[in-house]
């Protein structure tokens, strides 16, 4: 049997002794914490904590690695609701076309941004894909990623998305990583069906769909509605097939503008509605009232310069949210948990300790793994971060850029 135990923790953090998840509104701001503790792992459990002058009575020091945390902080692994971490190539020209005065917006429209993308992919083969993923993951498990949510939405045909998802089910049999995937086909209308939007979204729907499931290849379903994009009778189309299919859906709703998308996922059982950068008081209404879980990624709203998610108001209206990155090429080229916290602070007001639940227990529910992981509960998984030395808990999304997680351990 492998035993670890961490000792002389300066403070474990996220601790529910019962796990309870998500947290809803004020309950965010409630972060449990001990000092001066320790942690006892057993085959890659939590098996015990406590303080440590409780120690000395029940550890069995037979075949147990020690690891010595003295001045640092232990803390639940982020749990990355929402990315597109397998992508082909980086998109920095647009990035400085925007500088230059083009919007996200006209950009996507003059067949840039995720259309850039689907060309890029449908060069590049499986392995490459595969590769470059895997270079991301480990890069984001040194910021103290421990599980992710990866969506297709590059490919756009039923091959490419084939590809794109098999690139995931091999992320997930490989990487230590907690992995789960999205079928994102309809995230953007390809070329050739400007003209007949129906069409794809029929394409979706009868033809990748069905290849998906089958190959086992997806846990969720996601559509981007958005002007330009999917309405939100074709949003209710793409969600009422894939949850006759087996498959939840979490959703890409009201990044530039409201159309009606919160409710239709709520309808139909969204795990989250994501993103929420524009929120109507209706929306507000809808979330309070439901289990969905609202997802605001602002990492997303840093690089694009748009307006960020009122989390503060959510909150108010005793909503249950998560803080994911939105990893990808186009309008949010870093994976980075750390960076996603200090912004919740910085930028939309929320404590430290809020930022925190929401990165990892809500984050947990927002991926359906509140059982195995997101806190530090005994018989979840053990799947932490221990910090560099720190003077405090808050220290980490205060100190924005700097990378304050010196080991993540994964089991
Ligand atoms: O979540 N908004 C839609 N999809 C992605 C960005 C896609 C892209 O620009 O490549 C997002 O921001
Ligand atoms: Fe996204």
């Amino acid at each position: 049997m492998q035993k670890i135990l961490i000792k002389n923790i300066k403070g474990l953090a996220g601790i529910q002794e019962e796990s309870q998840s998500p947290l809803r509104g004020n309950e965010l701001a409630n972060l449990q914490m001990l000092e001066n503790a320790y942690l006892a792992i057993e085959n890659g459990r939590i098996a015990d904590f406590g303080s440590m002058e409780e120690l000395a009575g029940v550890v069995d020091w037979t075949d147990l690695q020690v690891i010595d945390a003295e001045g640092k902080f232990v803390l639940p692994a982020f749990c990355d609701s929402h990315s597109h971490l397998v992508f082909a190539k980086s998109r920095e020209e647009e990035f400085v076309d925007r500088i230059k005065g083009l919007g996200y917006e006209e950009i996507g429209k003059k067949g840039g941004g995720i259309l850039n993308s689907a060309r890029k992919l449908a060069e590049m083969s499986e392995d490459d894909l595969f590769e470059d993923a895997m270079k991301r993951l480990e890069e984001i498990k040194s910021y103290g990623t421990g599980a992710i949510e990866i969506k297709s939405g590059y490919g756009l045909t039923l091959e490419a998305e084939l590809k794109m998802l098999r690139v995931v089910k091999r992320l997930k049999e490989v990487s230590d990583v907690t992995i789960k995937a999205t079928f994102l086909g309809a995230h953007a209308f390809p070329a050739a069906y400007k003209s007949d939007k129906e069409a794809y979204v029929d394409l979706v729907i009868n033809e990748m769909l069905p290849k998906v499931v089958e190959e086992g290849l997806a846990d969720y379903i996601d559509a981007f509605c958005e002007r330009n994009y999917f309405t939100a009778e074709q949003l209710d189309r793409i969600l009422k097939a894939g949850v006759e299919a087996g498959l939840k859906p979490k959703i890409h709703v009201n990044q530039f503008s409201v159309m009606g998308g919160v409710q239709v996922g709520i309808k139909h059982g969204a795990v989250s509605v994501d993103h929420l950068e524009e929120m109507s008081e209706e929306d507000f209404k809808s979330l309070s009232e439901s289990s969905t879980i609202a997802t605001a990624l602002p990492s997303c709203s840093f690089f694009l310069n748009i307006p960020y998610s009122p989390v503060r108001d959510m909150l108010n209206r005793n909503i249950a949210l998560a803080l994911a990155t939105d990893y990808n090429p186009g309008s949010t080229p870093s994976g980075n948990m750390q960076l996603v916290q200090s912004l919740a602070c910085i930028k939309m007001r929320l404590t430290p300790e809020e930022a925190l639940n929401a990165v990892t227990v809500n984050g947990a529910a927002a991926m359906e793994l509140s059982e195995e992981l997101g806190s530090i509960t005994i018989g979840k998984k053990a799947n932490l971060i221990i910090t560099k030395p720190m003077p405090s808990m808050a220290y980490m999304a205060y100190a924005f850029g700097e990378n304050c997680v010196e080991q993540t351990l994964l089991f």
